[in-house]
């Protein structure tokens, strides 16, 4: 069995087993791996609580290249989208690049009452040895009675430089995507963020959003 097949019949079994769990305002990291001296510099890089709306700051010690939230089936359509970020060469994987991430939920809503400012689909992913990173989650919404595109707010910080956002991940065929947005995708975090998903025979969409960083 070859790694991909691998790969993807463990993220189906993870998924499945995710799916009954109880909400929860926080994800899931799916190993662990303390990497003090790497992520004690990484949360140095990290813009400072408070003074922006970023959350690199906030990364758990068992942060993984690998994160899944615990959904139920109400939670909304399930997503995983996986990539892989590279040095700003475009072909150099960049391991240890700290990726923080939030989206709505699927009425389109951050956070309610009781829950973090962005919402309880946020996480943080530590790319590995390629520079692959994974989440599992549900499909974001426009916001209320909006025309916003359905999207995923990603910030990156390197052990090179200061955490900052990227492109957000928008999704093909949205309608709401502006000619606007086609147009200046994948200049700040380069590669096309606007990416395509396909729904697979378990019911889940996947996507794949590769990351370049800024030299
Ligand atoms: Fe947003």
């Amino acid at each position: 069995m070859n790694e991909t097949r691998r790969v993807f019949l463990k993220n189906a079994l993870i998924t499945v087993a995710a799916l009954p769990l109880i909400s929860s305002c926080r994800s899931t990291t799916l190993a662990v791996e303390p990497k003090p001296g790497i992520l004690e510099t990484l949360r140095k890089n990290a813009q400072p609580r408070g003074a922006t709306a970023m959350g690199a700051i906030e990364a758990p010690d068992s942060v993984s290249w690998r994160t899944a939230f615990p959904i139920t089936r109400d939670d909304g359509e399930p997503m995983i989208i996986s990539g892989t970020v590279y040095k700003a060469d475009g072909k150099t994987p960049a391991p240890n690049t700290l990726i923080y991430f939030y989206h709505t939920d699927k009425y389109g809503i951050y956070g309610r009452t009781g829950e973090p400012q962005h919402g309880r689909f946020r996480g943080w992913m530590l790319t590995d040895s390629k520079g692959r990173y994974e989440f599992s989650s549900i499909r974001p919404a426009s916001y209320p009675n909006s025309t916003q595109s359905q999207h995923v707010h990603m910030t990156v910080t390197t052990l090179e430089r200061r955490e900052d956002w990227i492109d957000s991940i928008l999704f093909e065929g949205d309608r709401f995507i502006t000619e606007r947005e086609r147009g200046w995708s994948g200049k700040r975090g380069g590669f096309n963020p606007i990416i395509t998903v396909t729904t697979g025979k378990d019911g889940i969409q996947r996507g794949v959003r590769d990351i370049q960083l800024m030299s």
